[in-house]
């Protein structure tokens, strides 16, 4: 990275999806960028976001891994970050009781503890400048319990109670905490969680790039949430009045597998 007149954004999850146009928005908006996804794809990325005029840096890391969130960090070499966009994170589908445990712990470790450990050491420079911008990829998954796909959506439910506790702590400085909470959005998120065959996997879902032109305009308007699309306002707004028990039996017919067309 050679530019140091353009703000630096580090955006996870850049390579694909929601994280690749949310770091689309940065570059356009005057970024220069840091990107991390896990797979050699986010060079790829880099090379389309230069084009933009960003500088940009790119790194391969499994961001489930403290060393892989060092890793991150380090790539940054002191220079101030204005905008943390926490994007990266998976899912997986089926029953809790036939998954595989290995990926159960890589979603706990990608979507929650790699998330929190790059938040706080970001988090802390942030603090001692007075100055920043942090975005985290929740979910309206996180509004209910989400059975056959019930790891992730209590990492989600997590992270959209994380973002507006961490606002809080955070309202007498500078620093702003935005949560963006997209409903089903076309990326390769149900593809890599096993839910083709689902009916969630299988109907229409928002554009990523919408999601993240509002996930991007919320945070820098500095505001607490956003939730994109009418359909996704309406489910949230009756998740808070409708028991989990009835929630989570609505979950399963959309995520149960086989619940989709053949
Ligand atoms: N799609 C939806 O319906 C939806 C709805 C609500 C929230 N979200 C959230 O949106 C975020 C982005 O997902 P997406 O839908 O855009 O899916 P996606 O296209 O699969 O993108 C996921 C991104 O995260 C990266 N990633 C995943 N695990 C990682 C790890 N351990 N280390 C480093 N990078 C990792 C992926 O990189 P590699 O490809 O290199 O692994 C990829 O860049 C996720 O947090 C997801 O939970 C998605």
């Amino acid at each position: 990275m050679t530019s140091n007149t353009r703000p630096l954004a580090i955006v996870t999850g850049a390579s694909s999806g929601i994280g690749y146009e949310l770091a689309k928005c940065c570059a356009e908006q005057g970024f220069d960028l840091l990107i991390a996804a896990d797979q050699p794809t986010i060079h790829n990325a880099a090379q389309e976001f230069r084009t933009l005029g960003a500088a940009v840096e790119a790194i391969e890391v499994d961001l489930a891994t403290l060393e892989g969130v060092d890793n991150l960090y380090a790539a940054a070499k002191g220079r101030p970050v204005e905008a943390l966009l926490a994007n990266a994170g998976h899912g997986l589908g089926h029953a809790f009781l036939d998954q595989n445990f290995n990926t159960v712990r890589h979603i706990i470790d990608t979507n929650i503890t790699g998330t929190m450990y790059l938040i706080q050491k970001v988090g802390k420079d942030m603090r001692a400048r007075n100055q920043g911008r942090i975005l985290i990829t929740g979910s309206v998954a996180g509004f209910m319990p989400g059975s056959f796909q019930a790891v992730y959506s209590g990492t989600k439910a997590f992270l959209n109670s994380f973002s507006f506790a961490l606002r809080n702590e955070l309202k007498d400085t500078n620093i702003t905490v935005t949560c963006l909470m997209p409903g089903a959005t076309e990326t390769a998120f149900f593809a890599r969680a096993e839910m083709l065959d689902t009916k969630v996997g299988q109907e229409a879902k928002d554009d990523p790039a919408d999601v993240a032109k509002a996930g991007f305009e919320a945070m820098m308007k500095g505001e607490s949430d956003v939730v994109t699309g009418w359909q996704n306002k309406l489910q949230t707004t009756m998740a808070n009045v409708t028991p989990s028990e009835t929630l989570a039996e609505r979950h399963r017919k959309i995520a149960e597998p086989g619940s989709g067309k053949t």
